[in-house]
């Protein structure tokens, strides 16, 4: 531990609070974070915990998700920079009229949205349990947004269902092509392909698995294979390699760098310093005004309900 993770660690325990980090974050925040995982795994602890603050190192609308299931705890993001490109693809007026030129469908909303929109739908739902979300619906037609192509991926797997999807992409995922894809395939052949589904139809259509960033973990524990072509932010690879440091692993970003795609720069606007002023300075506090939050709670207690 560096002198700033000591810092951290020391004010989290004086101040009674609890870091949650998403597999994104870097690794030093990883290392002192209570827990890491994916957008459900930190909803669920966020509405479990009996600390006081909770520091969410992640993006805003997983912090905001936060505050809205457990409103008694004060919540911080480290970093004002911390937003989502794909959370900004669907205002809450935009999904109002969407949804009234639909009348008996309803919305399945990714967690990937604000506060406002989530208040309009009808359930919530994460990559790792999308699925289950729309199935468990009566209904034949249904609304998803604002990812296009986790839509798309549910829309393949359920053909029973009449998905109609909102034209939404997240930019760190629609940078990974098929182009990139076969090059990296071409080079490690045997590798097993894993993607997030937020990546385009035509990576997942070549991939073996296509998975939420714990259901990612899950499946390289489980496979024998030792080699896996990774298609997500390079801060899941980093977890990868930490975890299974017997297992090989490559990015969909070869042969471009890594700073030219697969880094969220959201995600990646946190950092120790600014994890350190905000146990220090109370900053920045998550506020999610009482209306919306109920609505808001209302469409993600329904994911809960389907899926604790
Ligand atoms: P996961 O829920 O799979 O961790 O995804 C969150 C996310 O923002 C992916 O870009
Ligand atoms: Fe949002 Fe994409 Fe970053 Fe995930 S990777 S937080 S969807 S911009």
């Amino acid at each position: 531990m560096n002198e700033l993770q000591q810092q951290i660690l020391e004010l989290k325990r004086t101040k009674n609070a609890v870091i949650l980090a998403h597999s994104y974050q870097i690794p030093e925040i990883k290392q002192i974070a209570d827990f890491t995982g994916d957008s459900y795994q930190l909803a669920v602890q966020a509405k479990n915990t009996d600390a006081e603050i909770i520091v969410f190192c992640g993006v805003h609308f997983m912090a905001e998700t936060a505050k809205i299931i457990n409103p008694k705890r004060t919540v911080l993001l480290p970093s004002l920079d911390a937003g989502c490109a794909l959370a900004d693809e669907i205002t809450a007026e935009q999904l109002r009229n969407w949804k009234a030129k639909f009348p008996s469908a309803p919305v399945v909303l990714y967690i990937n949205s604000t506060a406002a929109a989530k208040a309009e739908a009808d359930v919530v739902c994460t990559s790792s349990n999308a699925r289950k979300i729309v199935q468990s619906l009566p209904n034949h037609q249904i609304l998803m947004a604002p990812d296009k192509n986790l839509s798309n991926v549910i829309a393949q797997e359920l053909p029973e269902k009449d998905i109609i999807a909102w034209d939404g992409v997240c930019p760190v995922h629609q940078d990974i092509t098929a182009e990139i894809l076969e090059s990296v395939m071409a080079k490690y052949p045997t590798a097993e392909v894993v993607v997030h589904p937020e990546c385009r139809p035509e990576v997942c259509k070549n991939a073996d698995a296509v998975l939420s960033t714990s259901g990612m973990i899950d499946y390289v524990e489980q496979s024998n294979a030792t080699e896996f072509i990774i298609g997500t932010e390079q801060g899941l690879i980093d977890t990868l390699i930490e975890k299974f440091p017997q297992k090989r692993f490559f990015p969909t970003h070869e042969p471009k760098s890594c700073d030219e795609s697969c880094v969220c720069p959201y995600m990646k606007s946190n950092n120790l310093d600014n994890v350190l002023l905000a146990l220090k300075n109370m900053q920045h506090e998550i506020v999610v005004e009482e209306s919306v939050r109920v609505g808001a709670k209302r469409s993600i207690d329904r994911m809960l309900e389907i899926t604790i």
